[in-house]
């Protein structure tokens, strides 16, 4: 019988650029056009399994263009982060979720499953090669985003046999440079992001090129992102790229309510989300709160907000980690989503970014939510 090799760290081969560059200045950070000196590469062959993975210079990837990632999509990628703490270690934030992600979306369109502590041990190895360009500060780090290809050469439609693993690195700052700013959403059903039995909880590239011209069209008329609705019942389901919650209050009793969407196959399984979700269980009163997935729709969040029941809303990602909404458009109207007075964002908004960041930043631990580079 034949036996494939596994991805194995200890296999890895450097080969360092000749100069280290310089780390950019921090205000000159535009979010994924800055990229590190180091990349890593790990092929995938049917018959041998992994290859040896290697650390090399940044730089262009050739593909035979019959290859099957440019014709049918065989592309799945990743997002997550790493920080550099006050006292200058660099930490990965709950990078086994995102591997156990990358590895569900692999076995959706047939691309190779992978040992994720191999491949986060590896992330490490090229992070240390370019450490010095990890940012500093609040609202910095460096966004790791692992990808893969399948490279099979042939127009045939059929499972890759050959496959391209690789991660590269960017240094991020802030994605608003003046902290938070609540953005303008238009409720989205002209078109539709995810649906039953699709891959909407994968993290597909195929899943974000369709995204763009819905957010051009919301852009022209003047909203940023689209709040994606599912159905004729028009549930929320996700904002942009991102997953959101909502913060209701129910008049009788007084409790808040904070609501996102169930993992239903149509939502993202976002790190971000889970993280939100997980804080607020432990660390909200829950005398005073419920926390909640489940179904909701615009129709309600609509009539709540006539009635002085919407509190706040906000998206959640990694790029972002949360983003403040102000305001819905929704059949030509605006739903106005409350701010606290001045400011750019709800109370609940607030505190689970600075919840998230402390953690993120290494000021205090959670689980084993943060690990050292
Ligand atoms: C996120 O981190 O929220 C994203 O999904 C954005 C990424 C596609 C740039």
């Amino acid at each position: 019988s034949m036996s494939t090799s596994r991805l194995d760290a200890s296999k890895l081969q450097v080969k360092r650029v000749a100069q280290r560059s310089e780390p950019k200045p921090s205000d000159e950070l535009v979010f994924g056009k800055t990229f590190t000196d180091h990349m890593l590469t790990i092929e995938w062959t049917m018959d041998k399994g992994w290859d040896a993975p290697v650390i090399k210079p940044y730089g262009p990837i050739s593909l035979d263009p019959a290859s099957c990632v440019l014709h049918y999509a065989f592309e799945l990628f990743e997002g997550l982060k790493a920080y550099r703490t006050e006292e200058g270690k660099v930490v990965l934030f709950r990078a086994e979720k995102n591997m156990e992600r990358m590895n569900k979306s692999a076995a959706r369109i047939c691309l190779p499953g992978f040992d994720s502590e191999e491949l986060i041990k590896l992330i490490g190895k090229l992070i240390e090669e370019d450490k010095h360009l990890v940012p500093k500060g609040q609202g910095y780090s460096l966004y790791i985003r692992p990808t893969m290809l399948g490279t099979t050469d042939g127009l045939g439609v059929g499972y890759p046999d050959k496959a391209l693993l690789y991660v590269i690195t960017s240094p991020v700052g802030p994605y608003y440079k003046t902290g938070f700013k609540a953005v303008r959403l238009l409720a989205t059903d002209f078109a539709t992001r995810a649906w039953p039995g699709g891959v909407g909880d994968k993290k597909l590239g195929a899943n974000y090129a369709p995204c763009v011209l819905p957010q051009l069209q919301a852009a022209e008329k003047g909203y940023q992102q689209n709040l994606w609705l599912f159905g004729s019942e028009k549930y929320i389901t996700e904002v942009g790229t991102m997953n959101v919650f909502f913060v209701f209050k129910d008049p009788k009793t007084g409790k808040k309510e904070l609501v996102t969407a169930p993992l239903d196959g149509t939502i993202l399984e976002g790190v971000t989300r889970d993280s939100i979700l997980t804080l607020s269980r432990e660390r909200l009163d829950p005398k005073e709160w419920e926390i909640n997935e489940r179904y909701y729709t615009i129709y309600e969040v609509a009539e709540r907000s006539k009635k002085g029941e919407l509190v706040e809303a906000f998206g959640s990602g990694t790029a972002v980690v949360v983003s403040p909404i102000k305001e819905i458009g929704w059949q030509g109207e605006d739903i106005q989503v409350p701010l606290l007075p001045g400011e750019q964002s709800g109370e609940l908004t607030k505190t689970v970014a600075s919840w998230i960041s402390a953690i993120q930043y290494g000021k205090e631990q959670h689980d084993n939510w943060s690990r050292v580079v």
